[in-house]
This record gives structure tokens, C-alpha cells and sequence, in this order.
């Protein structure tokens, strides 16, 4: 059905709505004579012909005028193409993240309003930083950090805790123009001294500990290990040092700085670098099928906007909301959904520093219940590790407040969907399934509350400005209409994409941008429904995602095979309840060694101290052959299914050798 456009917009401007403005405030069961409800009706009609408008340069370039502060305008809208590599936005505009998120709210009369609030490890220990504070906090920590000589264009690597100081350190960085190379703080010694190293990063900030669900975590201890390493130790000059706790640590005079002593000494004023559209933000290390992390690098305007209007539009963000992503600022989605995204738009962002079991099951529903939270944002891992307890906890809680209920990192499976949506959110709110990844910079698919119904377990369709088309893998012929599937690609550039890959465009185009040419390549499955609804069905590449987290195999298998007893290993994901998949571990030993328990908890520490505790295997399963085909490629295929626990296992004729098979079956169960 379809309204004439000069009727519907004569509606949307007498009910108060403008078009491409932010949906207003509705859930999916409001009253249907409701002014509101009767708005949204219509933008669910219009949002063909929106989504459309989206596609085209000037609905950004209208966006960037109006939604952000630019110190010089710009003139081109967006320039490159996927085929030659080069996507700019806004290229000879001039601009600053840190001043779009702090300056210009203080600026424009809301330098009391709540910024930040700070729910620290234990619970109720609340602190709230108005804008105008974490502007003043933020100016010293850039004041400090151009005292010690990091300039525009340096790399600051960041390796601390969920405490506010990660966000101000990342807006302080760009403040002055430095590019903030956050390494979740869960990651090994190993893990910061190759990040380091590939980014020739000369500064390091971090705590003397972290505290997480009341343990305390020496991190300052991990980083000075990491630098020990000659790779990264040749590069680091200065490790700021912030104080957690007053827990004593080795601090090395001449290159350890205590940050708390000398930010007390500086301006809190600091002007804001003036940067090009295009100069990076920021880079952040992610996982692919082979080879070592990539940095994947995103730039200041583009990304700048694509995180304040994906914030915006995907939770419908209202003014007053109390907003809470609970992931960290490890990894992408606290960079854009925690720090830049809501900032950016003036909101009260939540920074959580504990865990969703500490001290106990109802964590996260007491805080929604103190903080009155309207808008929380967590992993399905989460939702089923905490479903597990049942429905008691959430009961004992006032969720009222809750209007949306973000999901990300993995597809959520129905009954975590139904728990979320009924016992979370009373059946009121609306559950909102963002699908996107670290190189898209924010949403790309999602149901918009107020204009998609959403479904449980699908992530609908492209956002604003994204045009999602599914491929066949084979052919790279699109396949169009509703019921196919295939590979999911972007047909279009937009804002926030990410430009490259840091010191290696050559895989920045093989990875994403050749497979497929003409498209971005997500490395993600896809499914079209009848009703044209994406259903994302997982990695096409050799990346596990496990309780979100995106984990390399390669990167598993060199930690596995750095080990002096392993001969060879394969690792692959495998279904698991919790976590989405789990890890599993196909290890030949070398001659003469036995796979006793001992030496499978060993092998799952030298994956831990390797990469981070977050990439622990779940099974490791000794193979003493593993099923190769006969030109030498390992069957995963096979492996993914012995161990999710099946029993058939398709063609195996193309093996050299089917007789491992019963063998790594048989093992996988003792
Ligand atoms: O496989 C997709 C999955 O997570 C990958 C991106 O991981 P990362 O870059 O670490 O970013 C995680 C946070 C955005 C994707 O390629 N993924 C992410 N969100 C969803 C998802 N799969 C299905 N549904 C989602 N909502």
C-alpha cells in the first residue's frame, strides 16, 4: 500500500515529524489510536521510499551540515569507489570528533547535563560526569599527553578497564589529532606487544589493576611484560599510568608516567586539532581467517557520523534516555555504541566495569533498576548465560524504564529473543537485532523500532544509507527477490565503513572488497525470508564466533602449534548453548607424547597466555590423523561436526584417509 507522498508528508508535519529525522518514541504494542503509533504506521509505509532517499550522497551530506560542527565545510559529498579502493567522505571538510561529542553540548547550553555515568564494580558505587566535567577531565588528559610529546598522527595504544578514563582517553586522542589503538584489556602480553608492533605505537596507557567482578587484574604488570618483548619495546617511549587502587606496582622512571599527579597539573582547556574528514580516528586490531589481526582503520567524519546516527535512529534515541551498552571498549562496539555514538548525540552513556554475575544473577536488572536505564545493550551470550537462572532474578526488578533492547555480535536464537523481549522488557520494549561488524563502523542491518516489526532471530534488513544485497557464493550473481541465500555484501560505500587495513591496503582489497567485486564483502552468510527479512546464518570464513567475540582459527592453531609438544592442529567452531559456538581443537602431538588431561589443560593455557582468555578452548581433541583431502586440504567441514556431536558426515570419498574419521569421533567423545 502506498500513501501519495504530498499527503503523507502533509501528515508527518502536522503530527510533528520531519522526514529522515529520528523515528519518535513508540513501541511495537502501543495503542493503535495513539498519535505516535499512527506516526509510526506511516514511516513503516514510507520507509521504502526513505530507505531509497537514504542511498543517495545528499541524504549524508544534509546529515553532516546539520548534525555535526565542522570548522570547514565541505564541498564533496563522497568521492572513490569499491572497485578502485579509495571510499572518501566529506574528504575536504574540516572537523573534530572530540569537539562534535563534548564542546559543541557545553556550547549549546547542556554543560550540566550527565555525560557519563560510571557504574563501577561493585554495585551501586555510582559516579555521573556532567558534559562540562568530562570536557574539563578530557583537555587535561590531552594537555598531558602533548606535554609528553604525542602529536597528531601518533598512535596511542590503550589497555585499561571499563572505568570512564578509557572513553575521556579515546576522546582525548582525538582531541589532538593521535589515533587510539584500544586492545581489550583481556588480551595477553603477546597479543599487546604484536599490536604495538604493527602499529609502531611509542605511547601505552593503562591502570596499575583493573577490577572485575571484585578480582583485581594486573594489567600494568601484563603491559610491562608485553614491552619486555623486543618487538614492541623498540617502539614504546611513555606508559601513562592511571590508578585504580592504590595496589603498588613496578613503575620504570625515565618511561612510566603516574597520569593522576600530572593531570592535576594541567589546563582544563585544550584546543580541539583541527583534522581532515579523512584523517584516521582510530584503529582497532580484529581477527580474519588467516594471517595476524588486522587494523582496521576508520576515519573522523564518516565514521563520526555513521556512529551518531546509527545510535540515533536503530535505538530510537530520545534526549531525557539514560542509555546503556554494556559490551567493553575493547572492541568495536564500546568504541561506537559506548563512547562516540551516544556522545556525539548529547546522551547519558552508561561505562560498566563489571561482569553481569557480579555479585550476583541480577546485576545488570538491578542497575536498570537504579539507573532507570531506557535503553540497554548486550550480547545474546549474555541473555542465555543469564536465562540459565530463570526468571526470578529479572522479577525482583522494577524494568519499567526499559524501552529498547539492543543485540549484537551474533544471531539471537528465538528463545533468548522471546526471555529478552518478555521477561526483560515486559513485552513492551522493543528488541532491536544489530548485525555489523568492526570494519562497518555501526549498524548495517537492523529493525528500526517504530517502522520494522521486528522478529525474533532476524536482523530485517540494511539501515539508512545501507543497500544489502545476497550473492551466490559462487557465481557473485545477485539473487534477488525474497526466499534466497547466500553471501551477504553492501552494494554501496557509506560513511562509516572502515578505509583500510593500517600499512596493508592490498588486503583491505582482498579481503572485502575483490571477493565480490563492485561490493563489500561482510564474510557473513545470509538468508532472505518470504517477507524479505535477513537472517544472518554465520561466518563464511574461518573466523569462530564465540559468546561474540571474533576469533581467528589461524590464530588459535599458530598459539596450538608455538607449543613444543603439537605436531599440527586444526581448530574449528562448534555449536555451543551458550556461548554460539565454542573452540575445538583437533592437536596431533608429536612422536611418543600421550593426550593425557594434563596435557589438555596445558594446551589450553598456551591458547590462553597466546591470545586472551576469551579464546580458551573448549574441547581439544587428540588427532592423530586428521581427514585431509587427497590435495592436502584439511576437511573442517568434517571437524565442526564431530565435534557439535553428529554422526553424519556426507561424502567422505574425497579423503586420503576416511579411517581417521571414527578415530577423531571416538576421541572427541572420551
Ligand atoms: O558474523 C557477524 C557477527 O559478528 C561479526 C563481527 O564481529 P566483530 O567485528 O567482532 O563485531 C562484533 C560487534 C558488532 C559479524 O561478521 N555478528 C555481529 N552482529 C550480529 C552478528 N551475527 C548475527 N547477528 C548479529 N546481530
Amino acid at each position: 500500500m502506498h500513501f501519495p507522498q504530498a499527503l503523507l508528508h502533509l501528515f508527518l508535519t502536522l503530527t510533528g515529524s520531519r522526514a529522515f529525522t529520528v523515528p519518535a518514541r513508540v513501541t511495537q504494542n502501543a495503542p493503535a489510536c495513539n498519535a505516535a503509533a499512527i506516526r509510526s504506521a506511516l514511516k513503516a509505509i514510507t520507509w521504502d521510499s526513505d530507505h531509497a532517499e537514504s542511498l543517495k550522497p545528499e541524504y549524508w551530506a544534509d546529515l553532516a551540515q546539520t548534525n555535526l560542527d565542522w570548522f570547514k565545510d565541505f564541498s564533496v559529498t563522497t568521492s572513490g569507489s569499491f572497485e578502485t579502493g579509495d571510499v572518501k567522505w566529506f574528504e575536504d571538510g574540516q572537523l573534530n570528533a572530540c569537539y562534535n561529542a563534548l564542546d559543541r553540548h557545553v556550547l549549546n547550553g547542556k554543560g550540566d547535563k550527565v555525560a557519563i555515568i560510571y557504574e563501577a564494580d561493585e554495585a551501586g558505587d555510582v559516579t555521573k560526569y556532567t558534559y562540562s566535567q568530562t570536557l574539563a577531565r578530557v583537555s587535561q588528559i590531552a594537555n598531558m599527553m602533548k606535554s609528553e610529546g604525542v602529536k597528531k598522527g601518533d598512535v596511542v595504544t590503550v589497555y585499561m578497564p571499563m572505568t570512564p578514563d578509557v572513553i575521556l582517553t579515546m576522546l582525548a586522542c582525538a582531541r589532538i589529532g593521535a589515533v587510539h589503538s584500544v586492545v581489550f584489556a583481556g588480551f595477553s602480553e603477546d597479543a599487546i606487544a604484536d599490536r604495538i608492533a604493527a602499529a609502531e605505537s611509542k605511547f601505552v596507557f593503562t591502570t596499575n589493576v583493573g577490577l572485575r567482578g571484585g578480582r583485581s587484574i594486573p594489567l600494568k604488570k601484563t603491559v610491562d611484560n608485553a614491552i619486555e618483548k623486543d618487538r614492541a619495546k623498540k617502539f614504546v617511549e611513555k606508559v601513562f599510568l592511571f590508578k585504580r587502587t592504590e595496589e603498588e606496582v613496578n613503575f620504570v622512571e625515565g618511561r612510566d608516567i603516574w597520569a593522576d599527579d600530572l593531570l592535576a597539573k594541567q589546563s582544563t582547556t585544550c584546543e580541539a586539532e583541527v583534522m581532515n574528514a579523512e584523517d584516521p580516528l582510530f584503529i582497532l586490531y580484529t581477527s580474519g581467517s588467516t594471517g595476524s589481526p588486522k587494523g582496521i582503520l576508520h576515519t573522523t567524519g564518516g565514521f563520526s557520523l555513521y556512529a551518531m546516527h546509527t545510535t540515533k535512529t536503530s535505538f530510537d534515541l530520545q534526549e531525557d534516555d539514560i542509555y546503556a551498552c554494556v559490551a567493553d571498549a575493547g572492541w568495536i562496539t564500546g568504541h561506537t555504541y559506548i563512547c562516540y555514538g551516544p556522545l556525539l548525540n548529547g546522551a547519558t552513556t552508561t561505562v560498566f566495569e563489571s561482569t553481569p554475575l557480579y555479585p550476583d544473577e541480577g546485576r545488570y536488572w538491578d542497575m536498570v533498576e537504579r539507573l532507570k536505564i531506557n535503553v540497554f545493550y548486550t550480547a545474546p551470550t549474555a541473555i542465555r548465560s543469564l536465562m540459565r537462572f530463570g526468571d526470578e532474578s529479572p522479577k525482583k526488578y522494577d524494568l519499567s524504564s526499559l524501552r529498547v533492547l539492543g543485540s549484537v555480535g551474533e544471531p539471537i536464537n528465538p528463545a533468548a529473543w522471546d526471555w529478552y523481549h518478555n521477561v526483560i522488557g515486559g513485552g513492551r520494549a522493543t528488541v532491536v537485532d544489530t548485525y555489523w561488524q568492526t570494519e562497518t563502523g555501526g549498524h548495517v542491518a537492523c529493525n528500526l523500532p517504530g517502522i520494522h516489526d521486528p522478529k525474533a532471530g532476524s536482523c530485517r534488513g540494511g539501515t539508512y544509507g545501507i543497500d544489502i544485497g545476497i550473492l551466490d557464493p559462487q557465481t557473485g550473481q545477485e539473487k534477488v527477490g525474497n526466499d534466497v541465500d547466500g553471501v551477504l555484501v553492501i552494494k554501496k560505500p557509506w560513511p562509516g565503513m572502515a578505509r583500510t587495513v593500517l600499512g596493508d591496503h592490498e588486503r583491505f582489497m582482498t579481503t572485502y572488497l575483490q571477493p565480490y567485486p563492485g561490493n563489500y564483502f561482510a564474510g557473513d552468510g545470509a538468508r532472505r525470508d518470504e517477507d524479505g527479512y535477513i537472517w544472518v546464518t554465520g561466518r563464511v570464513d574461518d573466523v569462530i564466533n564465540s559468546s561474540g567475540h571474533r576469533i581467528g582459527t589461524a590464530e588459535v592453531e599458530s598459539a596450538l602449534v608455538a607449543d613444543s609438544s603439537v605436531a599440527q592442529a586444526a581448530v574449528v567452531g562448534f555449536p555451543h548453548d551458550i556461548k554460539g559456538e565454542g573452540i575445538a581443537c583437533y592437536v596431533t602431538l608429536n612422536n611418543g607424547l600421550e593426550m593425557t588431561d594434563d596435557m589438555k589443560k596445558s594446551l589450553k593455557m598456551a591458547v590462553r597466555s597466546s591470545i586472551g582468555p576469551f579464546a580458551t578452548p573448549d574441547l581439544i581433541i587428540n588427532a592423530p590423523a586428521l581427514p585431509m583431502t587427497r590435495s592436502g586440504k584439511i576437511m573442517r567441514r568434517i571437524l565442526r561436526k564431530i565435534a557439535g556431536g553428529e554422526n553424519e558426515f556426507g561424502d567422505t570419498s574425497t579423503l586420503a584417509d576416511p579411517s581417521c574419521v571414527p578415530v577423531l569421533v571416538e576421541n572427541a567423545r572420551s
